[in-house]
């Protein structure tokens, strides 16, 4: 065989790759809120397969040297683009697994700010991050990464004429948990609605044209990673006037037990 055929196989393992990427990346959207990027990432994706099949082609098709090394030149660095992305996607996506750490919730929240400090500002949104404690929690970091992200989409979706969004981390009041806040200036939530907002599928968001739109599993994903960290999710809203969602996770066992010492 060809090292040319040997690269066409290549390609369609790398498409059926790209593919159960996909279908990953698709799933923590519906989880996420964040879904832009899956539309984006796919469009990039393909741009890199179109560029690879086209130069195999090519490379078949002309015998001279030259050519063919023009031709493997530009698959090698499609692929190693290809690469890098997949690389960012699983940091991102990362399905299985249930690795918990302890992590200091302020690093948590940096790194989440970080991602979505950009956006935000696009959306002519205030960000201020509260740190007045350093708590450390036993946690999924990619887990509370993304309840955090969908906890920041939500807010910036109830302020689309812009507002404040407020971060805070500190000790529950008995000092035995950590706490996360995310408050934002936006609508609100009436009180008939609030009932229903950590049911799965519950929305009140339309879905567009794109097929953008709520899908209504945001907020039941945020409680279901929470409850499974021992911690509570709780949201007080006034109508008009805005949200906020606190996160209480209980401290790690280490630190906990300097405290008592
Ligand atoms: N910060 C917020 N301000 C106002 N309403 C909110 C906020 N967060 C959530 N909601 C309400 O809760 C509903 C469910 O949220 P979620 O589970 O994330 O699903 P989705 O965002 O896909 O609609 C939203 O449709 C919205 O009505
Ligand atoms: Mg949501």
């Amino acid at each position: 065989m060809s090292s040319l055929e040997e690269l066409q196989r290549r390609v369609s393992e790398l498409e059926q790759q790209n593919s159960e990427l996909m279908a990953q990346l698709i799933q923590a959207q519906r989880l996420g809120g964040v879904g832009q990027l899956a539309a984006s990432i796919t469009h990039e994706f393909n741009n890199i397969l179109m560029t690879v099949i086209n130069y195999s082609k090519m490379g078949l098709r002309h015998k001279d040297a030259a050519t063919r090394e023009k031709a493997f030149d530009r698959i090698l660095s499609a692929g190693q683009r290809a690469s890098k992305i997949t690389t960012g996607m699983l940091a991102y996506a990362r399905p299985k697994g249930d690795r918990r750490e302890d992590i200091d919730l302020g690093q948590v929240v940096a790194d989440v700010l970080i991602l979505v400090e950009k956006d935000l500002q696009m959306h002519r949104i205030r960000l201020q991050a509260d740190v007045l404690a350093n708590p450390v929690c036993t946690v999924n970091v990619s887990q509370l990464q993304q309840v955090l992200m969908n906890l920041i989409v939500n807010a910036r979706q109830a302020m689309e004429n812009g507002g404040a969004l407020t971060i805070g981390v500190r000790l529950s009041e008995d000092s035995t948990m950590g706490e996360i806040s995310i408050r934002d200036t936006g609508v609100g939530i009436p009180a008939e609605t609030l009932r229903k907002i950590f049911e799965p599928f519950f929305t009140t968001k339309k879905t567009d044209a794109n097929g953008q739109g709520g899908n209504g599993l945001g907020l039941s994903f945020c409680r279901d990673v929470i409850e499974s960290h021992k911690g509570r999710l709780r949201v007080e809203s006034t109508v008009g006037q805005g949200t906020t969602f606190t996160l209480k996770l209980p401290l790690a066992a280490a630190a906990t037990g300097r405290k008592s010492a």
